[in-house]
Protein backbone atom coordinates (compact mmCIF):
# COMPACT_ATOMS: atom_id res chain seq x y z
CA UNK A 1 0.00 0.00 0.00
CA UNK A 2 2.94 2.43 0.72
CA UNK A 3 4.92 1.68 -2.14
CA UNK A 4 1.51 2.37 -4.08
CA UNK A 5 0.70 5.65 -2.76
CA UNK A 6 4.36 6.86 -3.45
CA UNK A 7 3.95 5.20 -7.70
CA UNK A 8 0.59 7.95 -7.03
CA UNK A 9 1.67 10.56 -5.79
CA UNK A 10 4.98 10.30 -8.37
CA UNK A 11 2.77 10.11 -11.05
CA UNK A 12 0.27 13.13 -9.97
CA UNK A 13 1.65 16.67 -8.60
CA UNK A 14 -1.53 17.35 -6.17
CA UNK A 15 -3.07 14.00 -5.07
CA UNK A 16 -2.93 13.62 -1.85
CA UNK A 17 -3.19 9.88 0.08
CA UNK A 18 -4.62 9.06 3.45
CA UNK A 19 -3.18 5.74 4.42
CA UNK A 20 -5.54 4.14 7.39
CA UNK A 21 -3.56 1.75 9.42
CA UNK A 22 -5.83 -0.38 11.80
CA UNK A 23 -3.97 -2.48 14.02
CA UNK A 24 -5.07 -4.59 17.27
CA UNK A 25 -3.35 -5.87 20.09
CA UNK A 26 -2.44 -8.83 18.34
CA UNK A 27 -1.31 -7.69 15.11
CA UNK A 28 0.66 -4.69 16.38
CA UNK A 29 3.73 -6.61 16.90
CA UNK A 30 6.84 -4.84 17.50
CA UNK A 31 7.72 -5.42 14.29
CA UNK A 32 4.89 -3.78 13.12
CA UNK A 33 4.68 -1.13 15.06
CA UNK A 34 8.61 -0.44 14.34
CA UNK A 35 7.69 -0.27 10.71
CA UNK A 36 4.46 1.81 11.33
CA UNK A 37 6.36 4.01 12.91
CA UNK A 38 9.27 4.65 9.96
CA UNK A 39 6.53 5.05 7.81
CA UNK A 40 4.63 7.95 9.47
CA UNK A 41 8.87 9.53 10.38
CA UNK A 42 9.48 9.48 6.07
CA UNK A 43 5.96 10.18 5.53
CA UNK A 44 6.20 13.06 2.64
CA UNK A 45 3.88 16.24 2.71
CA UNK A 46 1.42 14.44 0.80
CA UNK A 47 1.19 11.04 1.94
CA UNK A 48 -0.28 10.70 5.63
CA UNK A 49 -0.67 8.11 8.08
CA UNK A 50 -3.57 7.53 10.06
CA UNK A 51 -3.53 4.98 12.59
CA UNK A 52 -6.54 3.58 14.55
CA UNK A 53 -6.08 0.64 17.16
CA UNK A 54 -8.75 -2.38 17.38
CA UNK A 55 -9.89 -4.77 20.15
CA UNK A 56 -9.29 -8.61 19.23
CA UNK A 57 -12.02 -10.85 19.26
CA UNK A 58 -11.15 -13.87 21.05
CA UNK A 59 -13.84 -15.60 20.19
CA UNK A 60 -14.11 -15.82 16.30
CA UNK A 61 -11.61 -17.38 14.15
CA UNK A 62 -8.55 -16.83 13.06
CA UNK A 63 -9.16 -15.15 9.11
CA UNK A 64 -12.13 -13.78 10.34
CA UNK A 65 -11.00 -11.71 13.55
CA UNK A 66 -9.00 -9.85 11.52
CA UNK A 67 -11.47 -9.08 9.04
CA UNK A 68 -14.65 -8.58 11.61
CA UNK A 69 -11.88 -6.12 14.06
CA UNK A 70 -11.48 -4.30 10.86
CA UNK A 71 -15.09 -4.04 10.21
CA UNK A 72 -15.78 -2.89 13.68
CA UNK A 73 -13.64 0.07 13.17
CA UNK A 74 -16.02 1.39 10.22
CA UNK A 75 -17.36 4.71 12.26
CA UNK A 76 -13.92 5.55 13.48
CA UNK A 77 -12.56 5.28 9.85
CA UNK A 78 -15.63 7.60 8.55
CA UNK A 79 -15.06 10.34 11.49
CA UNK A 80 -11.38 10.41 11.24
CA UNK A 81 -11.45 10.68 7.39
CA UNK A 82 -13.94 13.53 7.86
CA UNK A 83 -11.28 14.91 10.35
CA UNK A 84 -8.35 14.72 8.32
CA UNK A 85 -8.88 15.93 4.94
CA UNK A 86 -11.25 18.58 5.34
CA UNK A 87 -9.65 20.52 2.96
CA UNK A 88 -8.86 18.47 0.30
CA UNK A 89 -12.02 16.88 -1.65
CA UNK A 90 -11.79 13.09 -0.97
CA UNK A 91 -11.69 11.16 -4.07
CA UNK A 92 -12.23 7.31 -3.46
CA UNK A 93 -10.77 4.36 -1.38
CA UNK A 94 -8.13 2.22 -2.47
CA UNK A 95 -9.22 -1.09 -0.29
CA UNK A 96 -6.75 -3.88 0.89
CA UNK A 97 -8.43 -7.17 0.47
CA UNK A 98 -9.20 -8.10 4.06
CA UNK A 99 -10.62 -4.27 4.34
CA UNK A 100 -13.77 -4.70 2.21
CA UNK A 101 -15.93 -3.87 4.92
CA UNK A 102 -15.35 -0.14 4.35
CA UNK A 103 -17.33 -0.44 0.90
CA UNK A 104 -20.00 1.12 2.88
CA UNK A 105 -18.23 3.72 4.36
CA UNK A 106 -17.43 5.35 1.07
CA UNK A 107 -20.98 5.01 -0.38
CA UNK A 108 -21.53 7.39 2.65
CA UNK A 109 -19.33 9.73 1.97
CA UNK A 110 -20.39 9.18 -1.67
CA UNK A 111 -17.28 8.23 -3.00
CA UNK A 112 -16.59 5.09 -5.41
CA UNK A 113 -13.57 2.34 -3.64
CA UNK A 114 -11.32 0.24 -5.44
CA UNK A 115 -9.39 -2.74 -4.53
CA UNK A 116 -5.54 -2.76 -4.38
CA UNK A 117 -4.85 -6.62 -4.90
CA UNK A 118 -0.97 -7.33 -3.93
CA UNK A 119 -0.67 -11.01 -5.98
CA UNK A 120 -0.97 -11.51 -9.65
CA UNK A 121 -3.73 -11.51 -12.42
CA UNK A 122 -3.57 -14.94 -12.92
CA UNK A 123 -5.04 -15.30 -9.38
CA UNK A 124 -7.37 -12.92 -9.09
CA UNK A 125 -8.84 -14.78 -12.50
CA UNK A 126 -8.61 -17.97 -10.62
CA UNK A 127 -10.44 -16.82 -7.40
CA UNK A 128 -13.36 -14.93 -9.20
CA UNK A 129 -13.66 -18.25 -11.17
CA UNK A 130 -13.72 -20.13 -8.13
CA UNK A 131 -16.21 -18.22 -6.65
CA UNK A 132 -18.24 -17.97 -9.43
CA UNK A 133 -18.38 -21.68 -9.67
CA UNK A 134 -19.35 -21.93 -5.70
CA UNK A 135 -22.67 -19.43 -6.01
CA UNK A 136 -23.62 -20.66 -9.25
CA UNK A 137 -23.76 -24.68 -8.45
CA UNK A 138 -24.79 -24.28 -4.65
CA UNK A 139 -27.74 -24.24 -5.36
CA UNK A 140 -27.59 -27.73 -7.21
CA UNK A 141 -27.80 -31.15 -5.26
CA UNK A 142 -24.02 -31.97 -6.20
CA UNK A 143 -23.19 -28.34 -6.02
CA UNK A 144 -19.45 -27.20 -6.48
CA UNK A 145 -17.24 -27.54 -3.55
CA UNK A 146 -13.66 -26.72 -3.96
CA UNK A 147 -12.88 -28.16 -0.32
CA UNK A 148 -13.84 -31.72 -2.38
CA UNK A 149 -13.05 -31.34 -5.70
CA UNK A 150 -13.03 -34.61 -7.24
CA UNK A 151 -11.45 -33.82 -10.89
CA UNK A 152 -7.37 -34.23 -10.74
CA UNK A 153 -7.90 -30.13 -12.79
CA UNK A 154 -10.01 -27.72 -13.29
CA UNK A 155 -10.18 -25.13 -16.41
CA UNK A 156 -9.71 -21.61 -15.68
CA UNK A 157 -10.71 -18.93 -18.04
CA UNK A 158 -7.30 -16.96 -17.09
CA UNK A 159 -5.09 -19.78 -17.96
CA UNK A 160 -4.30 -21.60 -20.99
CA UNK A 161 -4.19 -24.79 -19.14
CA UNK A 162 -5.95 -26.61 -16.69
CA UNK A 163 -5.22 -25.91 -13.13
CA UNK A 164 -4.41 -28.95 -11.34
CA UNK A 165 -5.93 -29.51 -7.89
CA UNK A 166 -2.79 -30.25 -5.89
CA UNK A 167 -1.97 -26.42 -6.62
CA UNK A 168 -4.87 -24.93 -5.38
CA UNK A 169 -4.39 -23.36 -1.85
CA UNK A 170 -4.61 -24.48 1.35
CA UNK A 171 -7.01 -21.46 2.08
CA UNK A 172 -9.55 -22.51 -0.64
CA UNK A 173 -9.12 -26.33 0.91
CA UNK A 174 -10.58 -25.39 4.45
CA UNK A 175 -14.20 -24.53 4.53
CA UNK A 176 -13.77 -21.77 7.04
CA UNK A 177 -11.64 -19.78 5.11
CA UNK A 178 -12.55 -20.61 2.06
CA UNK A 179 -16.46 -19.19 3.45
CA UNK A 180 -14.32 -15.68 4.50
CA UNK A 181 -12.77 -16.40 0.95
CA UNK A 182 -15.65 -15.95 -1.05
CA UNK A 183 -17.39 -13.36 1.16
CA UNK A 184 -14.33 -10.87 0.09
CA UNK A 185 -14.39 -12.09 -3.26
CA UNK A 186 -18.02 -11.14 -3.63
CA UNK A 187 -16.92 -7.78 -2.48
CA UNK A 188 -14.54 -7.20 -4.83
CA UNK A 189 -17.39 -6.99 -7.44
CA UNK A 190 -18.39 -4.42 -6.06
CA UNK A 191 -15.56 -2.12 -6.64
CA UNK A 192 -14.90 0.37 -9.38
CA UNK A 193 -11.47 -1.52 -10.44
CA UNK A 194 -8.84 -3.49 -9.36
CA UNK A 195 -5.52 -1.97 -8.90
CA UNK A 196 -3.08 -5.18 -9.12
CA UNK A 197 -0.14 -5.77 -8.81
CA UNK A 198 1.10 -7.17 -12.11
CA UNK A 199 2.44 -6.44 -15.51
CA UNK A 200 0.33 -5.94 -18.80
CA UNK A 201 3.45 -7.60 -20.86
CA UNK A 202 3.36 -10.53 -18.41
CA UNK A 203 0.19 -11.66 -17.76
CA UNK A 204 -1.59 -10.53 -20.80
CA UNK A 205 -3.68 -13.51 -21.28
CA UNK A 206 -5.10 -13.69 -18.04
CA UNK A 207 -5.55 -9.91 -17.72
CA UNK A 208 -7.39 -10.00 -21.24
CA UNK A 209 -9.98 -13.28 -19.22
CA UNK A 210 -10.34 -10.36 -16.60
CA UNK A 211 -11.31 -7.82 -18.96
CA UNK A 212 -13.93 -9.84 -20.65
CA UNK A 213 -15.06 -11.56 -17.12
CA UNK A 214 -18.75 -11.21 -15.77
CA UNK A 215 -19.14 -8.73 -13.54
CA UNK A 216 -15.73 -8.52 -13.13
CA UNK A 217 -13.95 -5.04 -12.14
CA UNK A 218 -11.87 -2.70 -14.75
CA UNK A 219 -8.53 -3.99 -13.70
CA UNK A 220 -5.29 -1.67 -13.93
CA UNK A 221 -2.07 -3.50 -14.15
CA UNK A 222 0.26 -1.02 -12.03
CA UNK A 223 3.10 -2.94 -10.92
CA UNK A 224 5.79 -4.32 -10.43
CA UNK A 225 5.38 -2.58 -7.05
CA UNK A 226 8.70 -3.48 -5.33
CA UNK A 227 10.64 -1.77 -2.37
CA UNK A 228 13.98 -2.69 -4.32
CA UNK A 229 15.92 -0.45 -1.93
CA UNK A 230 15.39 -2.45 0.75
CA UNK A 231 17.06 -2.11 4.13
CA UNK A 232 20.34 -0.37 5.65
CA UNK A 233 22.88 -3.15 4.41
CA UNK A 234 24.76 -4.46 8.08
CA UNK A 235 28.15 -5.53 7.74
CA UNK A 236 27.17 -9.60 6.72
CA UNK A 237 25.22 -7.89 4.32
CA UNK A 238 28.56 -6.10 2.57
CA UNK A 239 30.58 -8.93 3.10
CA UNK A 240 28.09 -11.12 1.18
CA UNK A 241 27.74 -9.06 -1.74
CA UNK A 242 31.88 -9.00 -1.64
CA UNK A 243 31.63 -13.08 -1.40
CA UNK A 244 29.55 -12.66 -4.83
CA UNK A 245 31.63 -10.18 -6.40
CA UNK A 246 34.16 -13.10 -6.94
CA UNK A 247 31.82 -15.63 -7.94
CA UNK A 248 31.92 -16.09 -12.11
CA UNK A 249 29.11 -14.76 -13.98
CA UNK A 250 25.82 -16.78 -13.43
CA UNK A 251 27.26 -18.79 -11.42
CA UNK A 252 25.99 -18.89 -7.94
CA UNK A 253 22.77 -21.08 -6.93
CA UNK A 254 20.53 -18.53 -4.61
CA UNK A 255 17.96 -19.98 -2.22
CA UNK A 256 15.70 -18.23 -0.30
CA UNK A 257 11.98 -18.96 1.12
CA UNK A 258 10.91 -15.63 1.82
CA UNK A 259 9.91 -14.08 5.32
CA UNK A 260 8.21 -17.11 6.73
CA UNK A 261 10.75 -19.89 4.95
CA UNK A 262 12.48 -21.87 7.29
CA UNK A 263 14.00 -25.41 8.16
CA UNK A 264 14.56 -27.55 10.35
CA UNK A 265 16.67 -31.42 10.91
CA UNK A 266 16.18 -33.34 8.18
CA UNK A 267 15.16 -30.95 5.88
CA UNK A 268 18.40 -29.10 6.04
CA UNK A 269 20.50 -31.75 5.32
CA UNK A 270 18.47 -32.76 2.81
CA UNK A 271 18.98 -29.99 0.82
CA UNK A 272 22.68 -29.60 2.25
CA UNK A 273 22.91 -32.94 0.48
CA UNK A 274 21.85 -31.67 -3.05
CA UNK A 275 23.68 -28.97 -2.69
CA UNK A 276 27.18 -30.54 -2.39
CA UNK A 277 25.75 -33.58 -4.88
CA UNK A 278 24.70 -30.76 -7.50
CA UNK A 279 28.78 -28.83 -7.47
CA UNK A 280 27.09 -25.61 -8.38
CA UNK A 281 28.46 -22.70 -6.27
CA UNK A 282 25.17 -21.63 -3.52
CA UNK A 283 24.41 -18.88 -1.29
CA UNK A 284 21.80 -19.99 0.55
CA UNK A 285 19.27 -18.03 3.31
CA UNK A 286 18.96 -20.58 5.56
CA UNK A 287 16.11 -19.56 8.56
CA UNK A 288 15.51 -21.20 11.92
CA UNK A 289 11.11 -21.49 12.26
CA UNK A 290 10.04 -19.47 15.13
CA UNK A 291 8.96 -20.67 18.23
CA UNK A 292 5.09 -21.04 19.17
CA UNK A 293 3.11 -21.87 16.80
CA UNK A 294 3.26 -22.14 12.48
CA UNK A 295 2.78 -18.17 12.17
CA UNK A 296 5.60 -17.45 14.17
CA UNK A 297 8.15 -15.57 12.34
CA UNK A 298 11.34 -17.55 11.98
CA UNK A 299 14.86 -16.30 13.82
CA UNK A 300 18.23 -16.64 12.21
CA UNK A 301 20.50 -19.47 13.78
CA UNK A 302 22.82 -18.28 16.26
CA UNK A 303 25.34 -21.44 14.44
CA UNK A 304 24.19 -22.68 11.41
CA UNK A 305 27.21 -25.84 12.78
CA UNK A 306 23.77 -26.88 14.87
CA UNK A 307 21.77 -28.04 12.02
CA UNK A 308 24.19 -28.28 9.18
CA UNK A 309 26.06 -32.02 8.63
CA UNK A 310 28.94 -32.40 9.75
CA UNK A 311 31.52 -31.03 7.73
CA UNK A 312 29.82 -29.47 5.37
CA UNK A 313 30.93 -25.65 5.89
CA UNK A 314 34.55 -27.14 5.53
CA UNK A 315 34.18 -29.13 2.35
CA UNK A 316 31.77 -26.01 0.40
CA UNK A 317 34.03 -23.18 2.20
CA UNK A 318 35.10 -22.53 -1.47
CA UNK A 319 31.57 -22.57 -3.42
CA UNK A 320 29.24 -21.70 -0.79
CA UNK A 321 27.73 -19.48 1.48
CA UNK A 322 25.23 -20.02 3.98
CA UNK A 323 23.50 -17.32 5.65
CA UNK A 324 20.67 -16.19 8.14
CA UNK A 325 18.52 -13.03 6.70
CA UNK A 326 19.64 -12.11 3.25
CA UNK A 327 19.07 -8.73 1.28
CA UNK A 328 17.46 -10.54 -1.42
CA UNK A 329 17.24 -7.90 -3.93
CA UNK A 330 20.82 -6.79 -4.03
CA UNK A 331 21.39 -10.72 -4.27
CA UNK A 332 19.57 -11.40 -7.29
CA UNK A 333 20.93 -7.47 -8.68
CA UNK A 334 24.35 -9.28 -8.96
CA UNK A 335 25.65 -10.63 -12.26
CA UNK A 336 26.95 -13.51 -10.31
CA UNK A 337 23.22 -15.31 -9.42
CA UNK A 338 22.28 -17.73 -12.20
CA UNK A 339 19.22 -19.17 -10.81
CA UNK A 340 16.77 -19.03 -7.56
CA UNK A 341 15.17 -21.48 -5.37
CA UNK A 342 12.19 -19.65 -4.18
CA UNK A 343 9.35 -19.91 -2.36
CA UNK A 344 7.18 -18.25 -5.32
CA UNK A 345 5.61 -15.90 -2.87
CA UNK A 346 4.28 -13.11 -5.55
CA UNK A 347 7.07 -10.09 -4.50
CA UNK A 348 10.06 -12.78 -4.87
CA UNK A 349 8.21 -13.65 -8.49
CA UNK A 350 8.29 -10.04 -9.32
CA UNK A 351 11.82 -9.64 -7.97
CA UNK A 352 13.63 -12.66 -9.73
CA UNK A 353 11.51 -11.61 -12.98
CA UNK A 354 13.01 -7.65 -12.65
CA UNK A 355 16.34 -8.75 -12.24
CA UNK A 356 15.80 -11.76 -14.97
CA UNK A 357 16.73 -14.44 -12.92
CA UNK A 358 15.07 -18.01 -13.84
CA UNK A 359 13.22 -19.56 -10.70
CA UNK A 360 13.35 -23.33 -9.41
CA UNK A 361 9.68 -23.74 -7.62
CA UNK A 362 9.40 -24.34 -3.62
CA UNK A 363 6.36 -23.70 -2.50
CA UNK A 364 5.26 -22.94 1.35
CA UNK A 365 1.94 -21.58 1.88
CA UNK A 366 -0.63 -18.98 0.76
CA UNK A 367 -0.86 -18.76 -3.23
CA UNK A 368 2.63 -20.12 -3.98
CA UNK A 369 1.67 -23.30 -5.18
CA UNK A 370 -0.64 -21.47 -7.77
CA UNK A 371 2.27 -19.53 -8.34
CA UNK A 372 4.78 -22.34 -8.98
CA UNK A 373 2.41 -23.38 -11.18
CA UNK A 374 1.69 -20.03 -13.26
CA UNK A 375 5.79 -19.89 -13.66
CA UNK A 376 6.23 -23.59 -14.44
CA UNK A 377 3.63 -24.21 -16.82
CA UNK A 378 2.38 -20.95 -18.16
CA UNK A 379 5.29 -18.57 -17.81
CA UNK A 380 7.81 -21.30 -18.72
CA UNK A 381 10.29 -18.96 -16.62
CA UNK A 382 10.42 -21.51 -13.81
CA UNK A 383 11.63 -25.17 -13.06
CA UNK A 384 10.01 -27.35 -10.49
CA UNK A 385 11.69 -28.57 -7.46
CA UNK A 386 7.73 -29.00 -6.55
CA UNK A 387 4.98 -27.32 -7.49
CA UNK A 388 2.70 -28.79 -4.23
CA UNK A 389 4.67 -28.87 -1.46
CA UNK A 390 2.95 -27.43 1.55
CA UNK A 391 4.74 -25.88 4.64
CA UNK A 392 1.80 -27.31 7.09
CA UNK A 393 2.67 -30.92 5.64
CA UNK A 394 6.08 -31.04 7.16
CA UNK A 395 6.95 -33.43 4.31
CA UNK A 396 10.49 -33.44 3.62
CA UNK A 397 11.71 -32.95 -0.13
CA UNK A 398 14.37 -35.19 -0.84
CA UNK A 399 17.90 -34.35 -2.04
CA UNK A 400 17.33 -35.95 -5.16
CA UNK A 401 14.29 -33.69 -5.63
CA UNK A 402 16.38 -31.02 -4.96
CA UNK A 403 19.50 -31.62 -7.06
CA UNK A 404 17.70 -32.46 -10.27
CA UNK A 405 15.69 -29.03 -9.55
CA UNK A 406 18.98 -27.40 -9.40
CA UNK A 407 20.91 -28.81 -12.12
CA UNK A 408 17.81 -28.31 -14.46
CA UNK A 409 17.70 -24.99 -13.11
CA UNK A 410 21.66 -23.86 -13.87
CA UNK A 411 22.15 -26.39 -16.94
CA UNK A 412 19.37 -26.01 -18.89
CA UNK A 413 19.18 -22.69 -20.33
CA UNK A 414 16.33 -22.46 -22.61
CA UNK A 415 13.95 -20.59 -19.68
CA UNK A 416 16.97 -17.94 -18.94
CA UNK A 417 15.90 -15.81 -22.25
CA UNK A 418 12.78 -16.60 -21.45
CA UNK A 419 13.08 -14.78 -17.85
CA UNK A 420 15.32 -11.82 -19.70
CA UNK A 421 12.81 -10.37 -22.07
CA UNK A 422 9.87 -10.23 -19.78
CA UNK A 423 12.72 -8.88 -17.51
CA UNK A 424 13.12 -6.03 -20.22
CA UNK A 425 9.38 -5.55 -20.53
CA UNK A 426 8.45 -5.67 -16.86
CA UNK A 427 11.24 -3.24 -16.59
CA UNK A 428 9.81 -0.64 -19.66
CA UNK A 429 6.31 -0.73 -17.77
CA UNK A 430 6.77 1.81 -15.22
CA UNK A 431 9.20 4.05 -17.33
CA UNK A 432 7.10 6.78 -19.06
CA UNK A 433 4.64 5.98 -21.44
CA UNK A 434 5.27 2.73 -20.42
CA UNK A 435 1.93 0.09 -20.03
CA UNK A 436 1.97 0.39 -15.85
CA UNK A 437 2.65 4.48 -16.14
CA UNK A 438 -0.39 4.32 -18.39
CA UNK A 439 -2.67 2.39 -16.17
CA UNK A 440 -1.66 4.83 -13.18
CA UNK A 441 -2.36 7.39 -14.88
CA UNK A 442 -5.88 6.27 -16.35
CA UNK A 443 -6.96 5.63 -12.78
CA UNK A 444 -5.91 8.97 -11.35
CA UNK A 445 -8.34 9.77 -14.24
CA UNK A 446 -10.91 7.94 -13.48
CA UNK A 447 -10.64 8.36 -9.54
CA UNK A 448 -10.63 12.32 -9.93
CA UNK A 449 -13.37 12.57 -12.13
CA UNK A 450 -15.50 9.95 -10.51
CA UNK A 451 -18.93 10.70 -9.68
CA UNK A 452 -20.28 8.14 -7.48
C1 LIG B 1 6.10 -7.23 -0.43
O1 LIG B 1 6.81 -6.06 -0.74
C2 LIG B 1 6.35 -4.88 -0.13
C3 LIG B 1 7.20 -3.74 -0.63
O2 LIG B 1 6.88 -3.42 -1.93
C4 LIG B 1 6.44 -5.04 1.39
O3 LIG B 1 5.95 -3.87 2.02
C5 LIG B 1 5.65 -6.24 1.82
O4 LIG B 1 5.79 -6.45 3.20
C6 LIG B 1 6.11 -7.48 1.08
N1 LIG B 1 5.21 -8.58 1.38
C7 LIG B 1 5.63 -9.69 1.94
C8 LIG B 1 4.58 -10.71 2.19
O5 LIG B 1 6.78 -9.89 2.22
Amino acid sequence: MVELAKLLVHRHSTLVISLVIITSPSTATAAVTRYADSLAAAATPRVSLLRLRGEDDPSLPAGNAAVSMIESQRTRVREALLEFTPTARLAGFVLDMFCTSMLDVAEELGVPSYLFFPSGAAFLGFTFHIQTLHDEESHDEEGFDVTELKEAELACPGLTRPVPSKVIPSGFLNKEWVALVYTITRNFRKTKGILVNTVRELESYALESLSRGKNIPKVYPVGPILNLKGEKSRREDDETIEWLDQQPESSVVFLCFGSMGAFRGEQVREIASALEGSGHRFLWSLRRPGEGGPWASPTDYEDVREVLPEGFLDRTAEVGRVMGWVPQAAVLAHKSIGGFVSHCGWNSTLESVWFGVPMATWPMYAEQQFNAFLLVEELEIATEVRMDYRSESEEVVSAEELERGIRSLMEDCSRKGRMKGFSDLVRGALTDGGSSSSSIAEFIGDVSNNDL
